[in-house]
């Protein structure tokens, strides 16, 4: 998740470029860069790490124009460098990019065939060539990038400009955000509208497939095809720090709302099929011989990403019949250690700073294990040490308490197990196309959870005022049990326990009263049955139920106090997904009601770099 902004008027461009880029600084923080277009031409400006260290450039060596763009960059592809901080020129002709470009690859390899040379390891850089390309046989800007957007694939919010024309900008986007502004004789560009407010309050929100071009005059949009589309001018009351979190009240529901485009942008990408129908997942850098010759896997993490390892645990051992020790980093690194060379060693972190799973890392590296590490950071300390990395590509994750990297990492353990199937023939072609197609399901799963937020606002209207909760799930659905736990632990201070539901009768039911309500996780799988058994077992003890199941099944309406349904069509290995997501809301909405700061909880941090 980056953010860009664009500016021409009659201001000195690079003095609103930087006011725009610090508010845009929560979407992301590796580099940031601009470029302004003035009397002495195209003035290219980068600098990795905060957006400070740009500022500080810009004040040494001012530059002049009225018209640019900016960017300050979440890295997704290439690690946080000078050369992969965007502005991206080519020739006369610089871009800035939000998004993922599906096909830059491809795109790459015919570029680098035609002679251009790429400087980044960045798919935005393939966007500058080609516009490059497309305007040398006379287009001018707006013609040539109406071309170009036509070649792209994947996500993208893009701004451009050339410094033959130094009166118009142009604009697209496709799955990412991109606001457009007009005041006076200025007209603006930015990912969200917080830039804009300290110019003008009168914005256009463009969508998917919109063109923009953009003079000082104003804001033309057209399609895709170039037909004109008329977009509404909507007035905008929100606070800077409103603008900041997209209209939501706080970081933790916009990025629980972001989980299905993040879903999206951790699967874009990572498969190639080849004309055999073959999949490929060239993200996986561990080669199919190591991962034969692993006589063990381990998992290791902390927190939220210990219990996407204990799903990767059900996961691996489902499809790939391989048994996975899962353990909690600070624990594994004093245990005597089992490790053996050639093991594959998995390390979850969304940041990749955790000092416990690092460490953990450390020591398994030194007994010889093969690191693969699922990260969120690109180029953080847990990317940079890993043999290889499969990231999730979730965005910035502010909210302490994490949600889309958690949903992100679980996508990525799929990923993970088909690769891992393949190599290992255990999964054939055809079961691995059709998960991946049941994966590309999960976005709309996770939107339909998501519309129906207001039966658990309801829910948490019921039992926010409560001290002791219990969340109960079997096999896949134990580790989501202590997820959802953690979740309203960590945001309502309320004593919340996860356990597997079939523990209950080893002591924990003990506890079950009517001021205990319990969580029952129980959609469609093979331990159905079982696990309403255990429900039974609580309500018989008066504790009000709140049951989390499939469509399909209505026997609970007359057992449990509370029922939320996941889509049927959601297979069970997959059911993780959206009861997380249920899971999540409905301790958002307990923590908002208790009156907590659910983005910033008392006494934790949202990286915990020490032991
Ligand atoms: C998650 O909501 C918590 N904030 C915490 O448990 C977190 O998952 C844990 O500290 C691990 O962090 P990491 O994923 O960055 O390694």
């Amino acid at each position: 998740m980056c953010g860009i902004i664009g500016y021409i008027g009659d201001a000195d461009a690079a003095g609103v470029l930087l006011e725009g880029l610090k508010r845009l600084e929560y979407r992301g923080y590796d580099s940031a860069g601009m470029a302004v277009l003035g009397r002495g031409g195209l003035d290219v400006r980068r600098r990795v790490g905060v957006l400070r260290h740009l500022e500080d450039e810009v004040r040494r060596a001012p530059l002049a124009g009225t018209a640019g763009i900016g960017h300050t960059r979440w890295a997704t592809h290439g690690q946080p460098s000078e050369e992969n901080a965007h502005p991206h020129r080519s020739g006369d002709v610089v871009v800035v990019h939000n998004g993922i470009i599906e096909n830059y690859l491809d795109l790459k390899r015919r570029l680098q065939g035609e002679g251009f040379a790429f400087a980044s390891e960045t798919d935005a850089e393939v966007i500058a060539h080609l516009l490059a390309r497309a305007m040398r046989d006379g287009r001018s800007l707006p013609q040539a990038f109406q071309a170009v957007v036509g070649e792209l694939q994947g996500s993208y919010a893009i701004a451009g400009l050339c410094e033959r024309e130094p009166d118009v900008l142009v604009a697209a986007r496709s799955g990412c955000p991109l606001v457009a502004g007009h005041g006076g004789e200025a007209s603006f560009l930015a990912s969200d509208v917080t830039p804009l407010l300290a110019h003008t309050r009168r914005v256009q929100f463009l969508e998917d497939g919109d063109v923009a071009v953009v003079t000082r005059r104003g804001v033309t949009v057209t399609d895709a095809d170039g037909r004109p589309v008329d977009r509404d001018t909507v007035a905008v009351d929100w606070t800077t720090e409103t603008a900041e979190k997209g209209g939501y009240p706080h970081f933790m529901l916009k990025e629980i709302h972001e989980q299905p485009q993040a879903i999206l942008d951790t699967l874009r990408g990572r498969t190639v099929v080849d004309d055999a129908g073959r999949v490929s997942f060239p993200d996986v850098t561990i080669t199919p011989d190591e991962f034969r010759a692993a006589g063990q896997i381990w998992i290791v993490a902390c927190g939220t990403s210990w219990h996407a390892g204990l799903v990767g645990k059900y996961l691996f051992e489902e499809l790939l019949h391989k048994p996975v020790h899962v353990d909690i980093g600070s624990e594994f690194r004093y245990r005597k250690s089992m490790v053996r060379k050639g093991d594959i060693f998995l390390a979850l972190s969304q940041s990749g700073e955790t000092a416990d799973t690092l460490d953990a890392a450390r020591e398994a590296r030194r007994l010889g294990a093969r690191v693969l590490s699922v990260v969120n950071v690109v180029g953080s300390t847990m990317a940079r040490e890993s043999d290889g990395v499969l990231y999730t590509r979730c965005g910035l994750e502010i909210s302490v308490a994490s949600t889309k990297a958690f949903t992100g990492q679980l996508v990525a353990l799929h990923l993970l197990a088909l690769h891992i199937g393949r190599v290992h023939g255990i999964l054939k072609e055809r079961a691995i196309r059709e998960w991946l197609d049941q994966l590309r399901q999960l976005p709309g799963h996770v939107e339909d959870v998501i519309k129906r937020d207001g039966e658990l606002l309801a829910v948490a209207k019921r039992f926010y005022q409560k001290n002791n909760f219990l969340y109960l799930g079997r096999w896949i659905n134990y580790p989501i049990a202590l997820e959802g736990a953690l979740k309203l632990k960590e945001i309502s201070y309320i004593h919340a326990e996860g356990y597997a539901a079939g523990e209950m009768k080893h002591g924990p039911i003990a506890l079950v009263d009517e001021d205990v309500p319990v969580v029952v996780l129980a959609p469609q799988d093979r331990l159905y049955r079982k696990t309403v058994s255990n429900l039974m077992e609580v309500k018989t003890r008066k504790a009000p139920v709140i049951a989390f199941t499939s469509e399909g099944e209505l026997d609970l309406e007359d057992v449990a106090d509370c029922v939320f349904r996941i889509p049927d069509a959601v297979p069970p290995l997959l059911a993780p997904v959206p009861l997380t997501v249920a899971l999540q809301l409905l301790a958002y909405h307990i923590g908002v009601l208790r009156g907590i700061d659910v983005d910033r909880p008392r006494n934790l941090a949202k990286s915990v770099t020490v032991e």
